[in-house]
């Protein structure tokens, strides 16, 4: 049977649980891409964005809150074992591999990411990029940072491998730590940090002077809020509703796992209603209030709205965030605070997620497969620090994009899909409203109860076959893949593929090895007092 967890596995203080959830929802998706998401519909993206939030983001994330702290009271801290809990059939556990698989597989690319931030935040504070006058220097700065610039074989550049190998330990050093020493004590500190941060870099970019006509904070600002008649017309796109409520799900993290172990560490007592929607409300915030008024009206001061637009259609606002930002950050006065403040910020906001995303992994070795705390964090460093080169060395080749489609936004859908299915029709809204409300704080409007029980998993699964309509196929047959990148594009794959076999055996031999705890009803009132 599961070992007792150790006492200090558990969430220490509600702030701690709240910054910890916040922060999993905060990353680097409120400050780059959402904006990329938002300003090439206009005005018009915003409406579908929050009914996105309102119907789907904020029930999902009521319902992966009370799949977690159910599962906790069995001791499941992982998907496999909470969806067995709802649905007592023998697919049910394999299909909660999604919720091990697609964390760490996001993980294994995120952390990358998430480097760059602070390695340009160090080239920042050291004055490295100064000197550079042009957008397109920038960008070749940039290249070279990655190492993408003079790529034959691999792309490598030792200042970028450094700092990786930073984030990466700071990032073990973290889940070493377990809940409560590690997780929780970072969030409560950084997560105000982070929004400290944010709110004087939207200060200094809306106080920015005119530049030229159109060159103006409130035409930036225009760029997101302004609705015109005809952007009302874009209304009927499917392809604003699509993005818009990917966008939810992306920066709310849901259908990736990570909340549900989060959440399993609550006990039956401990409020679920209230505690969710504030650390929704608080990724609200830090996404469309901050992350909505740095990128884009810094950028249109400074190159107008046109080129702005441009950036964002052929480079996407990461371009805007690691090329433009430190350009116009090196020509204001005190810029270059300014801009280690941007990067330390984005650092941050990495890093308060990607701390979420090997820690199902970590909990499946020692809650199912009964491995020793210490041995499984080296293990999944071992495997992560592994799986993590190719993404580094073969960058030029796009497997970071391979795996970001087929976990970070195809998995992630379907993830969602099933786990909504399995809550709401299978499991039944009538248990899980009860489940919801246990320790509540905060009784949710009824209207929910039906949204929960239609719209949320209608919505979700009709998500799904909308991204096989529209590109699957092309997607697996590679259609649009330059010949060389072929071979590579096939070893993200075959990681995915030895990760899912991986969990496969783990869950069978979980339930081989000790299949009577999983009967065992009795356990539900562990976690109860
Ligand atoms: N929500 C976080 C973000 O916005 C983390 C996340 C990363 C979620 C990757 C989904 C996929 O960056």
């Amino acid at each position: 049977m599961r070992r007792e967890p150790p006492k200090e596995l558990g969430w220490g203080s509600r702030f701690g649980l709240v910054m910890a959830m916040a922060g999993n929802a905060v990353g680097l998706g409120n400050f780059l891409r959402f904006p990329g998401q938002a300003v090439p519909y206009g005005g018009a993206f915003m409406i579908p964005y929050f009914i996105a939030l309102i119907l789907i983001g904020i029930p999902l994330a009521w319902i992966e809150w009370s799949i977690g702290r159910r599962g906790g009271a069995f001791k499941h801290g992982t998907t496999p074992g909470m969806f067995y809990r709802l649905w007592k059939h023998p697919v049910s556990k394999y299909l909660g591999i999604f919720g091990i698989l697609l964390p760490a597989m996001v993980g294994i690319y995120y952390i990358y990411i998430e480097s760059w931030a602070l390695g340009y935040a160090w080239q920042m504070a050291t004055g490295m990029l100064r000197g550079k006058h042009a957008y397109e220097e920038m960008k070749l700065a940039f290249g070279s940072y990655v190492g993408t610039t003079n790529a034959n074989l691999i792309s490598f550049s030792s200042i970028s491998y450094t700092f990786f190998l930073i984030a990466f330990a700071m990032n073990i050093f973290v889940l070493s730590r377990g809940i409560s020493k590690g997780i929780e004590i970072v969030a409560k500190y950084c997560m105000p940090i982070l929004i400290v941060l944010g709110i004087i870099l939207t200060v200094r970019v809306l106080t920015l002077p005119p530049r030229g006509e159109d060159q103006t904070v409130s035409h930036g600002l225009a760029q997101i809020w302004r609705l015109t008649l005809n952007d009302l017309k874009t209304l009927t796109r499917p392809h604003v509703w699509i993005s818009a409520t990917g966008q939810i799900f992306f920066t709310l993290s849901v259908g990736l796992g990570m909340v549900h172990t989060y959440a399993s560490y609550l006990k039956k007592k401990h409020d679920l209603t209230l505690n969710g929607l504030t650390a929704c409300m608080t990724n609200e915030f830090v996404e469309v209030i901050l992350g909505g008024s740095i990128v884009i009206p810094a950028a249109v001061v400074f190159f107008g709205v046109e080129k702005t637009r441009e950036i964002v259609a052929t480079d996407g606002t990461f371009a805007i965030g690691f090329y433009a930002l430190p350009l116009i950050f090196e020509q204001i006065p005190y810029g270059e605070i300014f801009g280690v403040m941007w990067f330390i910020l984005l650092f941050l906001a990495g890093l308060t997620s990607s701390m979420a995303m090997f820690t199902p992994l970590l909990v499946f070795l020692e809650d199912e497969l009964q491995i020793d705390r210490r041995v499984g964090v080296l293990l999944v460093s071992f495997f992560a620090f592994v799986f993590m080169q190719p993404v580094i060395l073969f960058n030029h080749h796009k497997v970071l994009d391979e795996l970001d489609y087929w976990m970070g936004t195809f998995g992630l859908v379907l993830f969602v899909a099933i786990e909504t299915v399995i809550f709401s029709w299978i499991f039944g809204v009538d248990k899980g409203w009860k489940e919801l409300h246990q320790g509540a704080e905060l009784r949710v409007p009824r209207i929910y109860y039906y949204i929960m029980k239609y719209v949320t998993p209608v919505f979700s699964v009709g998500l799904v076959l909308w991204y096989c309509y529209d590109g699957l196929l092309e997607k697996i047959s590679m259609k649009y893949v330059a010949p060389e990148d072929v071979p590579y594009l096939w070893l993200a794959r075959i990681m995915i593929l030895s990760v899912t076999l991986f969990l496969i055996w783990g869950v069978w031999y979980a339930w081989q090895t000790h299949p009577k705890f999983f009967e065992d009803e009795e356990n539900e009132n562990i976690n109860q007092v």
